[in-house]
């Protein structure tokens, strides 16, 4: 349950309530996201600084991963793609591999809560504060999980926005051996991402921040207009124009 919505400049949290009702309206990022261990043990995560949380939405081969690998090069973000942990863990033989690689053979999604713990502990271990959280929330049920466990709102959402012949012949053509890059399997990812992407997509539109991207043209063409949307930000840890 929410207790309140803070705004501290252009971040907002939402913290939730958390051991016994007490008042945490002064807890700061990092220690909302556990009740149990803190986490100056757990990590090197910077807690002088406010996290900046940029999720990054749209259909398979919209683009995602492509845009954020220049995000990261010129703003220093930390890039966590949902569906790259998810396969980690299948590669890595852990108790749910099975579940997730059949989840991703049929184009599915993933229990919500498995998948923030997987973005979850990689922004705990880390020493940046800024992240792209690419393919993420795919889903409403993501969406509330994240805030749930995590306690934080995204500053910004990304939405590359792209016709479906386009990403069906990107995704046919990206080459990468993954299981769901098949005409059959992509049909299904498709029908899932029409079904529960507008909701989400919706709710950051009402909250303001929304960045729609016309996810068409070459990847420098699209990157014209993803480049402002950070530049305006300025932050000090910009590396490269
Ligand atoms: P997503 O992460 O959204 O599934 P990717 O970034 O992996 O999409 O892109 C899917 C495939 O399309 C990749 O092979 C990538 O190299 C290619 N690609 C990305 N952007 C473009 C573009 N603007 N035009 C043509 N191909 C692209
Ligand atoms: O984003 P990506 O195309 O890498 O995702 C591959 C698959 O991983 C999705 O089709 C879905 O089965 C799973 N996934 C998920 N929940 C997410 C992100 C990905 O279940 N938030
Ligand atoms: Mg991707």
């Amino acid at each position: 349950m929410w207790r309140r919505a803070v705004s501290v400049s252009h971040f907002t949290f939402a913290h939730k309530s958390i051991a016994h009702n007490k008042d945490v309206c002064k807890l700061k990022f990092w220690e909302t996201f556990t009740t149990e261990t803190p986490m100056k043990e757990k990590g090197t995560f910077q807690r002088d600084k406010t996290p900046f949380i940029t999720f990054v939405l749209g259909g398979p081969g919209s683009g995602k991963g492509t845009q954020c690998m220049k995000i990261v090069e010129n703003f220093g973000f930390t890039h966590l793609s949902a569906g790259d942990l998810l396969r980690r863990e299948i590669a890595s033989n852990s108790a749910d591999g099975t579940m997730i690689l059949n989840t991703i053979k049929e184009g599915k999604i993933v229990p919500s809560e498995l998948t923030v713990r997987l973005i979850q502990k990689e922004m705990e271990s880390s020493d940046n504060y800024k992240f792209l959280i690419d393919g993420f929330p795919r889903s409403e049920e993501n969406r509330i999980a994240f805030e749930q466990i995590m306690g934080v709102e995204p500053d910004v959402v990304l939405f590359f926005d792209c016709p479906e012949d386009e990403m069906v012949k990107r995704v046919l053509n990206r080459n990468q051996g993954r299981v769901d890059d098949n005409i059959v399997t992509i049909k299904k990812r498709l029908k899932v991402f029409d079904a529960l992407n507008l909701p989400v997509v919706k709710y950051y539109m009402e909250k303001g921040k929304l960045y729609k991207i016309r996810a068409v043209g070459s990847v420098d063409e699209i990157y014209k207009q993803v480049y402002p949307v950070f530049a305006s930000l300025n932050f000090e840890q910009q590396v490269r124009e």
